[in-house]
């Protein structure tokens, strides 16, 4: 017998084999992530007349809407198939009645962008707090944002959305029955083809602090009465799939980072597919560490797109979308 054999301290199997050279890494790797999985979010302001430096999110500007045309060019140009606006608005109200006006911001920069690039799929938020004079998600009554009113909004919000050319709609109210009220109003008005990305599980998170900044809405109080509960890991699947049986076409957990154990989890629980939300604050957190020479941006960027995946997205909103597609339109 060789001594080898005989050596009781020799490894029964030597996973370091697999990890050897980049090319065995390569081969075995179980988790890739390229840019038909991510998704661009845009801030765009009205009746402003030059970009505006978000400074909560170091790299990421407000555009003129007269700016819009030129930088869906750019993204579509470096392979970016997928955006999200958010409109900053100037004529909010009470209702956030501009969101259903057919020559609103929100139903001009969807107009806009299929007009530049038909191919882009556009994926508008759709709620009401960058439209509302409060700051809420819906229409107040004393303190508290009614339910029913709101919902009966979001399908109006909606049906505008997907008449000005909307691909797909990513409801982000946290209104109870506002995927059934949606995917409903959205047939009647002859729009079944239109797909819903649902804030399915939605986190009332600190980690949106920098987004507050970058979108202008002051809020008085908070979202604790409508988003998530972050202590309630339960109670989130039950919010996602209530979603699925209302009819969403995919779920969405956000923010995605602190919350991996529940994409996971709910993983297993549908067969829809899952997106997860790399929040202002998960950006945030990165950038100026890497600002501050901490770390490795483009590597901890990649590290955090695959953890997602591998906890069970199939896509991801990140703001390093666009940075991200810079990256790899260096390498070729
Ligand atoms: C509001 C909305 C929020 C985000 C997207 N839509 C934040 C909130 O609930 O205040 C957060 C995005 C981010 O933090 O990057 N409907
Ligand atoms: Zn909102």
């Amino acid at each position: 017998m060789s001594s080898t054999r005989e050596n009781t301290i020799a490894p029964l199997r030597r996973l370091r084999r697999l990890r050897r050279t980049e090319a065995m890494r390569d081969l075995v790797r179980e988790t890739h992530v390229s840019l038909s999985d991510l998704i661009h979010p845009l801030f765009i302001e009205e009746h402003i007349n030059q970009a505006v430096p978000i400074s909560t999110l170091p790299g990421i500007c407000r555009l003129p809407e007269s700016a819009l045309a030129d930088e869906i060019q750019r993204l579509y140009a470096l392979g970016i198939r997928y955006v999200m606006p958010f409109g900053i608005s100037h004529t909010k109200d009470p209702q956030g009645s501009d969101t259903w006006n057919d020559n609103g911001l929100l139903a001009r920069m969807i107009r806009t962008i299929k007009a530049t690039a038909p191919e882009m799929m556009v994926i508008p938020d759709i709620c009401f707090c960058e439209y509302t004079d409060h700051g809420h998600c819906g229409v107040l009554h004393q303190d508290e944002v009614c339910n029913d009113q709101t919902v009966a909004n979001l399908v109006k919000q909606s049906v505008t959305a997907a008449k000005a050319g909307a691909d797909m709609l990513a409801p982000s109210a946290m209104m109870d029955g506002q995927i059934k009220a949606i995917r409903q109003g959205l047939d009647e008005a002859g729009f079944e083809h239109v797909a819903i990305l649902a804030h399915a599980a939605k986190f009332a998170s600190s980690f949106y602090g920098p987004f507050r900044a970058a979108v202008d809405c002051e809020l008085s109080g908070n979202r604790k009465g409508y988003q998530l509960d972050y202590a309630n890991g339960r109670q989130a699947l039950l919010e996602a799939l209530l979603d699925e049986e209302e009819g969403a076409d995919i779920l969405m957990v956000k923010p995605g980072t602190p919350y991996l154990d529940v994409l996971s989890r709910l993983r297993q629980e549908t067969h829809l597919p899952l997106a997860a939300y790399q929040v202002g604050g998960e950006y945030a957190g990165i950038k100026f560490a890497a600002l501050a020479g901490a770390l490795d941006e483009r590597a901890v960027v990649t590290e955090t797109f695959i953890g997602l995946k591998r906890a069970g997205a199939d896509l991801i909103v990140s703001y390093y979308t666009k940075q991200y597609a810079e990256w790899l339109a260096e390498l070729r």
